[in-house]
């Protein structure tokens, strides 16, 4: 990407482009580019940044119009492409870098074609569904000199941030077992996803953040996944749609000593539970414990007609809230939006934060920030990967397989009870 060197005395640009318009977007892109457009980015080593959202790709373009009509002059003009070739079209334009938040089966494809047409990437979590698929897209953004990055955002909730300095500095020694739970209400699955959930499961979905948060916090190497899950609500008892679902991960440390999770996710809670969405994580170490309740940071605010439905009970003031800043000013921040504009900074730093002569040396240093890079993301995609073969089995009539990581028949490996030969899904080392 030919970009000018930078000078620190005139604003430098980027573009963006925005394929998918959901909950998502509308949670923590628009905020992030309604304040670039508002106030640029600053950075020392890059001067003053303007993030243009340039073009945006949908299904329909509807929420695209919807969007551009409610925003005004809070966002900068531009293009819409809607329908099957949108994605296409939007990485042809001249945008900068692509941020993608698609349904989670659809991020492979968006990804691999802004890559190719020579853009940035970042993906919403999970990153994408196989090894064969990150490796892919690892080895062409390594070949086009391109970060591809992921978003993780509970790695940068302050929570989550001390538990980790913690374990960093051996506060906390040797984690030996834990569990996590995210339950998401019925309007989430009946309503917003309806179009795309088919077939998914609310693990892969959300257990997610928390597979990240083990594999980033605890290090270690990821042994074994078994996995189970109940259907009825969101589709027929013996379809393939799944309305909650239990994980278990089993790491080994560099000592030999091993540590089990338990991660369990939800999304058929009642939409009046009084956390709307429940969080929740539990990890025991040699010499103490960490209870985590995201839900429950100090707030209890009821108010009639409208908690827990319009305004939440005990709200995440945290994530993405809104306020009127002490100085008068409304705003939208918080980690969901931070985790956006650091991704923004580092393709900056590469792009414009010094000589072309030695930019290769600040692309290798972006690409090594192993909390949001592709190439970081193994053994959570081998966690996704194993989490939906062992529901795809349960669903075909075999319940009860178990996945192995790097044995001696591959990488990722699935044993079936009564089965002779086990089913290597993916060959090479995670
Ligand atoms: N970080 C988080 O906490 C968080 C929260 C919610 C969702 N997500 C992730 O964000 C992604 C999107 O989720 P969402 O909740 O915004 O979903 P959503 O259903 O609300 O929106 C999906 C969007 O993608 C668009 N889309 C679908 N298929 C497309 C295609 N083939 N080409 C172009 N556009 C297409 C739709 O038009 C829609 O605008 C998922 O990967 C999800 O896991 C992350």
């Amino acid at each position: 990407m030919p970009l000018e060197v930078a000078s620190n005395s005139k604003p430098r640009q980027l573009r963006a482009g925005m394929v998918g318009l959901g909950m998502i977007f509308d949670e923590t892109y628009r905020p992030f580019f309604e304040r670039a457009h508002a106030e640029s980015i600053y950075d020392k080593r890059f001067g003053v940044l303007d993030v243009p959202l340039t073009a945006v790709a949908s299904r329909t373009g509807s929420r695209a119009e919807k969007y551009r009509q409610s925003a005004g002059d809070k966002i900068s003009p531009f293009v819409s492409f809607s329908g099957d070739d949108s994605i296409q079209q939007l990485v042809a334009s001249d945008v900068d870098f692509v941020c993608i938040a698609t349904p989670d089966n659809r991020h492979f494809s968006a990804a691999k074609a802004a890559l190719l047409a020579g853009k940035h990437i970042i993906i919403e979590k999970p990153s994408v569904l196989s090894l064969s698929e990150l490796d892919e897209l690892t080895q062409l953004a390594g070949r086009k000199k391109l970060l591809a990055k992921v978003v993780y955002h509970k790695l940068l909730d302050p929570d989550h941030k001390k538990l980790r300095t913690l374990v960093s500095d051996q506060v906390l020694s040797h984690v030996n077992n834990g569990y996590c739970s995210l339950l998401e209400p019925k309007s989430i699955s009946g309503g917003q996803f309806a179009e795309w959930i088919t077939g998914r499961n609310p693990g892969t979905y959300v257990a997610v953040h928390y597979i990240k948060l083990i594999d980033f916090t605890f290090g270690g190497r990821l042994k074994t996944i078994t996995a189970t899950g109940q259907r009825g609500l969101v589709g027929p008892q013996d379809g393939p749609t799944w309305d909650s679902c239990q994980m278990r991960m089993i790491y080994e440390y560099a000592s030999g000593r091993e540590a089990a999770f338990d991660i369990h996710t939800s999304w058929v809670t009642p939409d009046n539970f009084p956390g709307y969405v429940e969080q929740e994580v539990q990890f025991r170490f040699d010499n103490g414990i960490w209870n985590g309740h995201s839900r429950k940071r100090g707030v209890e605010c009821t108010v009639e007609g409208r908690t827990p439905f319009t305004l939440k009970t005990t709200m995440n003031n945290h994530y993405n809230g809104t306020f009127l800043e002490p100085w008068g000013e409304r705003s939208q921040r918080g980690y969901g939006i931070e985790v956006l504009e650091r991704f923004v900074r580092e393709v900056a730093f590469v792009e414009l934060g010094g000589a072309a002569s030695e930019r290769e040396h600040r692309f290798q240093s972006t690409r090594n920030l192993t909390y949001n890079d592709l190439g970081a993301d193994r053994q959570t995609v081998a966690a996704v990967q194993g989490l939906e073969a062992i529901l795809d089995r349960q669903y075909r009539g075999q319940p009860d397989c178990v996945v192995r990581v790097n044995d001696a028949a591959g990488g990722l490996v699935l044993y079936r009870p009564g089965a002779a030969e086990p089913e290597v899904l993916y060959g090479p080392a995670v």
